[in-house]
């Protein structure tokens, strides 16, 4: 069997952006890696100015990489107290995996750095360099030179084919604390970064540091990137649409804060308080999260807010009269980054940005559509919805 080939991209992710993930794609492309692993590096010991916490870093880089199954984030040197050199690292690596053959994955400015490592004769034995191009730094003849002196020593270095990375974190962070959003930011992050508040950026959200700690340990990392993406588009469709930005990003970060209990609890939430008792809605747990969710939002988040609590209990089957708070969650839902591909995602996504209800009908129909096609009774609520719009927009009468 060949032997497990497995990328390692280490750093202090400050915060993660494109360019990381640019890097590591390239390098498993061109190498064949079966994976790549992330590994946020600890707090340092002593604190360093702009250095947010080493959970939010390890946070934000699984959340922007929890789509894809390619990379994925390692806690490895988190749980080691104190500072961690690469040369520890790689002998955790080693330990951990013994038959594969481990790929250091770094900017040609590292090349450069690497002769300050701790112990850095040792590290160029126990991986392969993977050098990415970088914008500015060392000329092309000072790294050859660099290369060819440490490859003497018995370091193995391929260079990576690849647009040279222009980001750095420095420049992210601060264009974060001017107030401005920088494009090499994944959503996911922007979004955590303003829930949380981190780098000079001050959150709008109610309680928005303590409902990303409360979401972190009750969905699946996956869930958890997903509720970003919705907030992160939520605000932006409200911000096009004259909706309350506040509102719509609050109802998109929680909209699934219920979707990851089992269904019987579920179901206990909503029959104790009598929320629904529709029994096809009781029965799936794709529907009855929705309106379990609205009420967890206002008991365990503390969401007061009615407009809110409507918005996430209308999120799946939506709601005949549904306002436009309402129709930006349930379409943010449907067309957030983060969404895997579905044959009308491209459409829905443009007709979101120029009409609301026009988007809630195409989206609707396809999802009537698929219903349809897996065998299942479309709930009559969608059904009744889709009429709805379709009259609505037959009459040409705008929807609010
Ligand atoms: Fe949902
Ligand atoms: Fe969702």
């Amino acid at each position: 069997m060949a032997k497990e080939r497995i990328g390692i991209m280490g750093g202090t992710f400050n915060p993660v952006h494109q360019g990381h993930m640019d890097m590591a794609r390239a390098a498993a492309t061109q190498e064949n890696l079966d994976k790549v692993l992330f590994l946020p590096t600890g707090n340092p010991p002593h604190k360093h100015e702009g250095v947010v916490d080493a959970e939010d870093r390890y946070r934000m880089a699984a959340s922007a990489i929890a789509q894809d199954p390619l990379l994925v984030p390692s806690r490895l040197e988190l749980e080691r107290a104190g500072v961690i050199y690469t040369v520890d690292t790689l002998t955790i690596l080693k330990e951990k995996y013994p038959k594969a053959q481990l790929y250091y994955i770094i900017g040609a400015d590292t090349l450069m750095e690497l002769k300050h490592w701790r112990n850095y004769e040792k590290v160029l034995t126990m991986c392969t360099f993977l050098v990415c191009p970088r914008m500015g730094g060392a000329s092309p003849s000072e790294l050859e030179a660099e290369r060819k002196r440490l490859t003497a020593m018995g370091g193995n270095f391929i260079y990576v084919r690849m647009a040279p990375v222009d980001t750095a974190s420095t420049q992210i962070r601060q264009a974060l604390s001017q107030g401005r959003e920088p494009e090499l930011l994944p959503p996911v992050v922007l979004e955590y970064v303003r829930a949380s508040g981190l780098y000079g950026v001050e959150s709008c959200l109610y309680l928005g540091k303590i409902w990303i700690q409360q979401l972190w340990e009750a969905l699946s990392l996956k869930r958890f990137a997903h509720s970003l993406g919705v907030a992160f588009t939520a605000r932006r469709l409200a911000l096009i649409h004259g909706v309350d930005p506040v509102q719509a990003e609050t109802a998109g970060l929680l909209h699934d804060c219920a979707k990851c209990f089992p269904l019987q609890e579920m179901q206990r939430i909503c029959q104790e308080h009598v929320l629904t008792q529709d029994p096809a809605v009781l029965e799936s747990g794709n529907l009855l999260h929705s309106v379990a969710g609205a009420f967890v939002a206002a008991n365990d988040y503390h969401v007061s807010d009615p407009d809110v609590l409507r918005a996430i209990s209308s999120h799946t089957t939506g709601k005949v009269g549904m306002n436009a708070l309402d129709m930006v969650v349930y379409l943010a839902d449907k067309i957030e980054p983060g969404r895997a591909p579905y044959p009308l995602l491209d459409q829905v996504r443009a007709a979101a940005l120029l009409s609301l209800p026009r988007a809630m009908l195409l989206s609707m129909e396809g999802t009537a559509k698929y219903v349809k096609k897996g065998g299942k009774p479309l709930h009559p609520t969608t059904q009744a919805v889709v009429e709805w719009l379709r009259s609505a927009q037959k009459a040409d009468t705008s929807i609010h």
